[in-house]
């Protein structure tokens, strides 16, 4: 079976967040289930300068004001990528959205469409000899390419999944016939949304199956409290909608073996983690002492991710005796708060504010436990990094946050299935008790330890979602006929 992925982000080419991660292991993934995927992504000038391009496959003409063709490419793992050449669209260095203003580059719409138009021109055979079975397009970016493909016969089968409905491409009307799309589609069963045109409404309306990445967040995001103004939508289309909860790879993500990693461990050789969480103190500038409970913070610093609650609960991380590394960068006030407080907690609270990759792998490894209180969170993966590294999750009762962590409740530290501490999310009361209870825990060394023992043994890989997205293609391409 052939697949091909059309994504604007890929580990380790270009990366903001947790998309890449996914865009990035699924080939991997799906080799196993003997599913071939290719994947299509836009030539940033990051991508063109990472990969290995075996030369121009095909031409796409004028696409959106400028010359086009496409790459075959491979990542240097040799995953087989095809590469958007569009030079007037994509040769611009560093974040896939945002200008040097931090502000989204005013042509998004033109060059997200052109990565859903090229989807849609090699689902109808732009390239000689190669015809994918599934068109699988991630977020609002790829999600015109079920619509540019709606009408056409004998056209492959296409799946949408969303990572994140808060980014839903949204522009003015205007500009549907400069974006190539059909008046026809321009309805509200189509991609109308209040008078403008939405990438992601048209997605979900058009693709023949939509998933999301955990199926709390499948379900949350039929309700008007997280549907963000889609939840009808979404209701409607209920019947194809799925949740299937990512993995990560575990062989980026190995603590036992991790080239950014000082001091390699496993579960059996937790003592191994004490040298890393002593060089992550002095890498942090907090007071080094192996005792005491180190929590850490690696994320965008958005209202999503709720770092607002954490800013009012620190106090009780900070009288309890606790430390804080963090690693993130995002919203300006956010980040001064954050400054304000190391500069007022010396030895106790450490910060780097930006993107670190090497770094983020550190944190994971010193740290004791990882504070993730988003307000909503279609999967996250960096509390799969925590289980996996031992670094156990403090987490939203959200999502696929929800999903993926065991609270370390009496029954469940009983019954030794516990990997972290849940709690009610929105709240700073709910945080603080959860910030609570991982002290009273961690005081009792040989219970945390069995907890870190329990999240390292999860299975936090690939290989059941690998299945579930086989099996998904299996069933839409054994259906006889599509409705176009
Ligand atoms: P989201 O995609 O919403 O940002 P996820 O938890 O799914 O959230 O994925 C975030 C990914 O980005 C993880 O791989 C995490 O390690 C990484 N990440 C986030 N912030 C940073 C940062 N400042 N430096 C390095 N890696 C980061
Ligand atoms: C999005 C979501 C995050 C998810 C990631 C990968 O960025 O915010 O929760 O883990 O996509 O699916």
């Amino acid at each position: 079976m052939q697949v091909l992925s059309v994504t604007s982000e890929f580990f380790p080419l270009i990366k903001t967040g947790g998309l890449a991660d996914v865009a990035g292991a699924l080939p991997r993934a799906l080799a196993d289930e003997n599913v071939v995927m290719r994947t299509l992504l836009p030539g940033y000038s990051d991508v063109i300068a990472g990969i290995s391009s075996a030369g121009a496959i095909s031409s796409l003409g004028d696409l959106f004001g400028g010359d086009a063709t496409l790459l075959d490419a491979r990542a240097q793992d040799g995953t087989e990528l095809l590469v958007l050449d569009a030079p007037h669209l994509f040769a611009r260095a560093g974040n896939p959205y945002l200008g040097p203003d931090g502000m989204d580059w005013p042509d998004n719409h033109f060059r997200f469409a052109a990565l859903a138009w090229t989807a849609a021109e090699i689902g109808k055979g732009l390239i000689e000899g190669y015809r994918p079975d599934v068109i699988h397009g991630h977020d609002w970016q790829a999600a015109l390419a079920p619509v540019y493909l709606a009408g056409i016969e004998s056209r492959p089968a296409t799946v949408m999944t969303i990572h994140n409905l808060a980014f839903q491409g949204i522009v003015p009307a205007t500009e549907l016939t400069a974006l190539r799309l059909p008046p026809s589609s321009f309805t509200m069963d189509g991609l109308e949304y209040w008078g403008k045109i939405s990438f992601l409404k048209g997605g979900i309306q058009y693709a023949d199956r939509v998933t999301t990445v955990s199926p709390t967040y499948a379900r949350e995001i039929c309700t008007p409290d997280v549907g963000v103004g889609l939840d009808g939508v979404l209701r409607q289309r209920k019947d194809v909608l799925t949740g299937i909860t990512n993995g990560i790879d575990c062989v980026v993500w190995n603590p036992g073996d991790d080239p950014n990693v000082l001091h390699p461990y496993t579960g059996d050789c937790l003592d191994a983690k004490l040298a890393n969480k002593a060089a992550l103190q002095a890498r942090l500038g907090l007071e080094n002492d192996p005792d005491t409970l180190l929590f850490c913070v690696i994320s965008r610093l958005t209202a999503q991710k709720g770092f607002d609650l954490l800013l009012e609960a620190l106090p009780t991380l900070l009288e309890q005796g606790g430390q804080l590394a963090l690693l993130g960068s995002g919203d300006a006030k956010l980040e001064a708060a954050f400054a304000d407080t190391v500069r007022r907690n010396p030895g106790q609270i450490g910060a780097v504010f930006g993107y670190d990759e090497p770094l983020s792998h550190q944190l994971q490894a010193g740290a004791d436990a990882i504070l993730i209180p988003s307000r909503f969170e279609p999967c996250g993966l960096t509390q799969l990094y925590g289980l996996r590294y031992g670094t156990l999750p403090i987490v939203a009762r959200v999502g696929g946050l929800a999903d993926t962590v065991i609270d370390a409740n009496q029954a469940a530290l009983v019954d030794g299935v516990a990997t972290g501490f849940q709690f009610g999310s929105d709240s700073v009361t709910e945080l603080r008790t959860a910030i609570e209870r991982a002290f009273i825990l961690y005081r009792n060394k040989e219970a945390w330890q069995q907890v870190q023992r329990r999240a390292m043994s999860r299975n936090v890989g690939w290989s059941a979602a690998a299945k579930t997205y086989t099996a998904l293609y299996r069933e839409l391409c054994s259906a006889t006929t599509l409705v176009s």
